[in-house]
């Protein structure tokens, strides 16, 4: 059992979390895996709670998914009341069973963001179809498809990311988690590196900017005039809202049915999942949860102030509404693009994962 957790463990942990931030640690005990949470490293976003459950369905996915490489069942028992980082949130307990492997599992680590321009692609592609299979499967939360782009829509997108920078705690938080120099990805093996923001393809002029940007994150130097010039900065490739998202085949919404902890631990099993096909079936795959970062919290009535920043972001929760057609009492808690990859992912941009993030208990 042991060997079979060991082989288990570097496909578990390369599953996705914002800003490559890596919140979660495992402790082995025996035929049990226990997840636990470290909130100082995910402080990211006005729900950040929220958005950790649904990190922890991934984990629970990832979980499941790997052990059936080995013909092991899993039994998940989590522990989501009264959460806290001394406790583990999940508990994994392994059972051999001969089971067959789930398909998906081979994507675990092969999965990426890809932020770069798509080739386009098709929701009339079968792919689609086996997506919308997933979802009939899970329990308490939707999924809805569009490869419609409204303008609203990307107004939305460039509003929630302007406003990163207006809001002092959160630029930190997402420049915290930018690496710009190689030195600092390697020895930090977390992080997002510069160049996995690059919308196109590595060009010599993006280096300097790179460094002009590294620069102003050691000096914690943001003026707003010099935000005006992000794009010459960062570059459109490198801003992380580009002025279209007409490049997909599709932009996808997880709704929940509610902000229970099952229904966002279902709403993390079925993005992951869904990520996992896509990238299995050749179709690229980001999230872009900046705007469900906004509506989700608001349609609650826990977090009003980006409104009060940004006017237009009030109308976070009806934009994402009209676009994916969902009903009133449903939350929009996770929105991705996908689309055929422009040619292969420079291996540079790819996300590096920590190795000390697994402890062997006795
Ligand atoms: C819940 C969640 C939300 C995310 N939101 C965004 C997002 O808004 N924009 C984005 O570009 N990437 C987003 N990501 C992708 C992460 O930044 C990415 O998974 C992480 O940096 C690791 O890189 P990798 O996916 O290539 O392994 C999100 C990932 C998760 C799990």
């Amino acid at each position: 059992m042991q060997t079979a957790i060991a082989r288990m463990l570097p496909a578990i942990l390369r599953l996705p979390n914002p800003e490559n931030s890596q919140p979660w640690d495992i402790v082995v005990r025996g035929h049990c895996l226990e997840v636990f949470h470290t909130s100082e490293r995910d402080r990211l976003g006005p729900s950040p709670d929220d958005l950790c459950v649904l990190g922890l369905g991934m984990i629970a996915e990832a979980i499941s998914l790997a052990a059936s490489t080995e013909g092991l069942s899993v039994r998940l028992s989590y522990f989501l009341e009264g959460r806290c980082d001394r406790e583990p949130w999940l508990r994994a307990e392994l059972e051999a069973t001969g089971c067959r492997a789930d398909p998906l599992a081979a994507a675990l680590t092969v999965r990426l963001s890809d932020r770069r321009r798509y080739a386009g692609g098709s929701l009339a592609d079968p792919v689609f179809r086996e997506v919308e299979q997933e979802e009939s499967t899970a329990e308490g939360v939707n999924l809805h498809l569009t490869d419609r782009y409204p303008a609203e829509f990307l107004a939305q997108v460039e509003a929630a990311d302007r406003l990163i920078f207006e809001i002092p705690d959160i630029r930190h938080d997402f420049m915290r988690w930018t690496r710009f120099t190689d030195k600092q990805i390697l020895s930090t093996r977390d992080g997002m590196p510069w160049r996995a923001f690059l919308r196109q393809p590595e060009r010599w002029y993006h280096y300097p900017q790179s460094r002009l940007w590294w620069l102003a994150t050691c000096l914690d130097w943001f003026p707003a005039w010099m935000m005006r010039f992000e794009e010459f900065l960062f570059d459109d490739s490198g801003r992380p809202s580009p002025a279209g998202y007409d490049d997909c085949a599709a932009l996808g919404c997880i709704t929940t049915a509610s902000d229970r902890s099952d229904d966002l631990v279902a709403a993390g099993r079925l993005a992951l999942r869904i990520w996992l096909l896509l990238n299995l079936r050749g179709y690229s795959f980001q999230a872009m949860t900046n705007v469900t970062c906004i509506a989700y919290p608001q349609r609650l009535g826990r977090w009003e102030e980006p409104a009060s920043i940004i006017p237009e972001l009030g109308e976070a929760y009806s934009v994402l509404q009209n676009m994916f057609g969902f009903s009133d009492q449903e939350l929009p808690i996770f929105c991705f693009r996908t689309g055929r990859p422009i040619g292969p992912f420079p291996e540079k941009a790819r996300s590096l994962r920590r190795d000390d993030r697994v402890r062997w208990a006795d």
